[in-house]
């Protein structure tokens, strides 16, 4: 490849596994994609790994087989010992190959889009009521009291909880803390109050699994239970593990997507605010564009399962693959302008649901609440403007804002 600048690139790392200024990402992600945008690390946070950022190259590697998901990507997260661990390891988004296809079918059987069409009218109803509580205060912080309460309530109610368990169980994530799903960055004491969690997570679970066994009424655990291939079904501990990755992977993910997005159209592209007021029939593609512009989930990782040669780099077995889906989706081969939000975008490939065998197994709950959220904020409050500067949390792999104070 000519041109490359591989000293460029490696400088890019470097600001992007140091900085904590989150709202320079995509400069770096810039300068990586033009300077060497299959760039081998030499980082010391980052030995044996290939950072990928051209739209073209994440297609294509989250769609190769030789890319895959296995133990080593869950121990970057978790360490490789204790009940954190274990149950990272055991959840569907590590899974190597065969048992994660087992494990995917087996939990869509019970997480169907029809089943998640069905809450629609619930959705309605709780953002609604979100939206009431922080409005009839004048304002408040829109993360802590609408945007984060949705997807918990939401998934929650899914998965058939009691209220009471709904605020267990939403205590437990937020005491689990968003720096452990953070490369590198996961100290041991987060470590160790993640071990906690999960403790108590399992324990509730098994006795939301026996009230449901004994009572049954309805809902996605109960479905989870029960699902099966050929007499093939998942174990108590799997069952586990899948209620840990809808709740874990379905509400952070939804709340900071939006948060971002409304501190982007509250601030700096207010004019895309006023026009989707004025235009809420917009709103379903000004989710994606939401989604393209600012994700909450900056890159996934793989690794190569066997020596290979990718466009003519030689990647040897178990090099790890950073997927930098935040520099894909400001790629101005396929995004003109892509600096711009444009809620009116057209076409809009963006990767921020992944691809290929991992793709979200979320994106009808996600966008049904995104786009929900969004079209009752700007039927009921388009006066909503930001009451200070926003502050982003210093995580790069999922970003997101500390908190988000408004007025309505
Ligand atoms: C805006 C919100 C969301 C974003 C940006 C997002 C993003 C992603 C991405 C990028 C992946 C692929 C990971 C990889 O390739 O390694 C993924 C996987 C996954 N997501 Fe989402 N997600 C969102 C919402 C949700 C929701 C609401 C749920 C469910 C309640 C969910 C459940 C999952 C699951 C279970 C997987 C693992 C799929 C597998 O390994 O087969 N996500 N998500």
């Amino acid at each position: 490849m000519s041109g490359r600048d591989p000293a460029a690139a490696a400088a890019a790392v470097e600001a992007l596994a140091s900085t904590s200024d989150m709202t320079r990402l995509y400069e770096h992600y810039d300068t990586l994609r033009s300077a060497d945008p299959i760039h081998e690390s030499q980082h010391e946070d980052f030995p044996r790994c290939w950072f990928i950022s051209r739209h073209e190259d994440l297609y294509a590697v989250l769609r190769d087989k030789r890319f895959v998901q296995d133990a080593r990507n869950s121990e970057v997260f978790a360490g490789s010992e204790g009940p954190f661990a274990d149950m990272v390891s055991r959840i569907l988004i590590f899974l190597p190959p065969g048992p994660h296809e087992r494990t995917r079918g087996l939990i869509y059987r019970a997480f169907t889009p029809k089943e998640v069409e069905r809450r629609r009218p619930r959705i309605e109803t709780v953002i609604q009521e979100l939206i009431a509580g922080v409005a009839a205060r004048g304002g408040g912080d829109l993360l802590e009291d609408v945007l984060y309460p949705l997807p918990m309530t939401v998934i929650c109610e899914l998965l058939g909880a009691t209220p009471e368990e709904r605020d267990m169980l939403s205590e437990l994530f937020a005491a689990q803390g968003h720096e452990v799903s953070d490369v590198g960055s996961a100290s041991d004491s987060h470590h160790a109050a993640a071990d906690q969690m999960i403790v108590r997570f399992s324990e509730e679970v098994k006795r939301m699994l026996e009230r449901h066994r004994k009572q049954p009424g309805g809902g996605i655990l109960e479905a989870l239970i029960e699902a099966s291939d050929n007499g093939d079904q998942l174990s108590e501990d799997e069952v586990i593990a899948a209620i840990y990755i809808l709740i874990g992977a379905g509400h952070e993910t939804t709340a900071n997507l939006l948060g971002n997005g409304l501190a982007h159209l509250l601030s700096e592209h207010r004019d895309q605010w006023e026009l989707l007021c004025s235009q809420p029939s917009l709103v379903p593609s000004a989710v994606e564009e939401l989604l393209r512009f600012d994700t909450s989930v900056q890159f996934n990782q793989r690794v190569a399962n066997q020596p290979l040669v990718y466009r003519g780099f030689e990647m040897a077995e178990s090099d790890r693959i950073i997927v930098l889906l935040g520099a894909a989706n400001r790629d101005p081969e396929v995004f003109p302008d892509p600096h711009r939000l444009d809620i009116r975008r057209d076409p809009n490939p963006h990767l921020s649901f992944g691809a290929g065998a991992y793709h979200c197994l979320g994106t009808h709950l996600a966008r049904l609440e995104m786009q929900i959220a969004l079209d009752a904020l700007v039927r009921n409050a388009p006066k909503l403007a930001t009451a200070g500067t926003p502050e982003w949390r210093a995580t790069w792999m999922m970003t997101g804002l500390e908190r988000l104070p408004v007025t309505f």
